[in-house]
């Protein structure tokens, strides 16, 4: 047996090598630059439309970063986030953790616009994800990187997927943890990347339960500060009906990508009980919580390193799936 797979495993070695001298590959297939020679500009595009989104509205990056996230949870980073309900597929944007809440589908499909103009059929709605997330990260105060290229768009949707793969704000650790083990990311990847709340808003109907008696349960949430939940409490009626009412996830530094989310945890000051809980329940995610709200550098290393792999879960690169000409649909 060995010694029939010995020639094919050897020509997979040197392969992978001479891929290695002109990219850099990854287990997943996905390479730097992958555009290099195909569209030069794509990665100066994205990045100019994302400034220009982010200049109009900061709160624009917050939502592409959650965007990249909600589309690799489900069925892998393969845009099928983008689509719209078609005779072939349930659109994901009526999902329970996406409906009324998630979005930024507007700017993708202006950067897909504009690298159409540069260069048709070439770069997928998926990378666009993958290099608003990263370019968004960027402008508002983060880490820079290098993202791994090559994702093709999925040709359907998946709407049951998107309700029964994403984690809920009311999680505990064990449970947050678990989703993420179900796409095969850590505990610490959990952590680090529920830093990424360091940025954005959330919606009242998020939050409500932590802030209201609400049907027998003993709120509001004790763990909350009196000062913040007054603040919460003010914004926020207890009203479920309110679809439209916001909150800034981090309300010392709500607009820059930094640590202050961590520090927050450690003062009480989460917003969403999945981001206090890391803070609240003894173990590794709170050693991991202590080490980042006082090591800024350690949570940017981490960070890159978990987008990175969360941007890894399960790429299309092979049939059944295209390079679409427009995101919200299928070719
Ligand atoms: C750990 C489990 C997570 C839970 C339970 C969770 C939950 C939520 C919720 C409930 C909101 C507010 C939605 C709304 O009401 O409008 C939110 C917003 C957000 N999430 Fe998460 N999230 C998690 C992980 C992540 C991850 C992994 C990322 C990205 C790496 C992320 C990025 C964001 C961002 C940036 C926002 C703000 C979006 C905006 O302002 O448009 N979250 N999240
Ligand atoms: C998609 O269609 C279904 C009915 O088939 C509907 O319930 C849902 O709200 C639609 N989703 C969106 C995002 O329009
Ligand atoms: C949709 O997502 C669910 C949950 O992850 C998965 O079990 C199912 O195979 C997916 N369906 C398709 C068609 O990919
Ligand atoms: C976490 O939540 C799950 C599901 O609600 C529950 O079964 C479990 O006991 C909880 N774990 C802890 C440590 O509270
Ligand atoms: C909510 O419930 C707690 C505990 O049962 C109680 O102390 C508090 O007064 C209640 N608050 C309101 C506004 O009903
Ligand atoms: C902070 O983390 C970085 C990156 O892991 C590390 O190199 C550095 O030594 C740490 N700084 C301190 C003060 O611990
Ligand atoms: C992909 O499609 C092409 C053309 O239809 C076919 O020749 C090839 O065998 C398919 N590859 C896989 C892995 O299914």
């Amino acid at each position: 047996m060995g010694h029939r797979y010995s020639a094919k495993a050897v020509l997979l070695v040197l392969s992978c090598m001479l891929l290695q001298v002109v990219h850099s590959t990854t287990d997943a297939g996905l390479v730097k630059a992958y555009y290099a020679s195909s569209c030069p500009n794509a990665e100066k595009i994205v990045r100019k439309v994302v400034t220009k989104a982010v200049k109009e509205d900061p709160r624009a990056a917050a939502s592409l970063v959650r965007l990249f996230f909600h589309d690799c949870f489900v069925t892998g980073c393969d845009g099928s986030v983008l689509l719209d309900n078609s005779t072939t597929s349930v659109s994901e944007k009526g999902a329970r953790p996406n409906v009324n809440t998630l979005r930024g589908f507007g700017i993708i499909e202006d950067i897909k616009e504009a690298l159409e103009k540069e260069c048709s059929n070439t770069v997928s709605c998926a990378d666009i994800l993958a290099l608003a997330a990263r370019d968004s990260v960027v402008e508002t105060g983060g880490p820079d990187y290098e993202v791994l290229l090559g994702r093709r768009d999925s040709i359907i949707a998946n709407y049951s997927g998107a309700n029964a793969v994403l984690p809920s704000p009311k999680f505990n650790v064990s449970t947050l943890t678990q989703k993420f083990l179900d796409v095969g990311l850590s505990k610490e990847d959990m952590v680090t990347l529920s830093g990424a709340h360091t940025i954005g808003k959330s919606h009242c109907t998020s939050v409500t339960t932590r802030l209201y008696n609400q049907s027998g349960t003993v709120k509001p949430d004790p763990a909350i500060p009196t000062d913040l939940l007054t603040k919460l409490q003010r914004k926020c009626r207890n009203d479920p009906s309110d679809l439209t009412t916001t909150l800034v996830l981090d309300d010392v530094t709500p607009y820059i990508f930094d640590n202050q989310y961590y520090k927050n945890l450690l003062d009480k000051r989460g917003v969403l009980y999945s981001d206090q809980v890391l803070a609240d329940t003894e173990g590794s995610n709170l050693e991991q919580v202590t080490l980042f709200a006082t090591n800024q550098s350690a949570f940017f290393q981490a960070f890159v390193k978990s987008m990175t792999k969360m941007g890894n879960i399960g790429p299309l690169t092979g049939n059944n799936s295209e390079i679409r000409k427009k995101c919200h649909r299928v070719n």
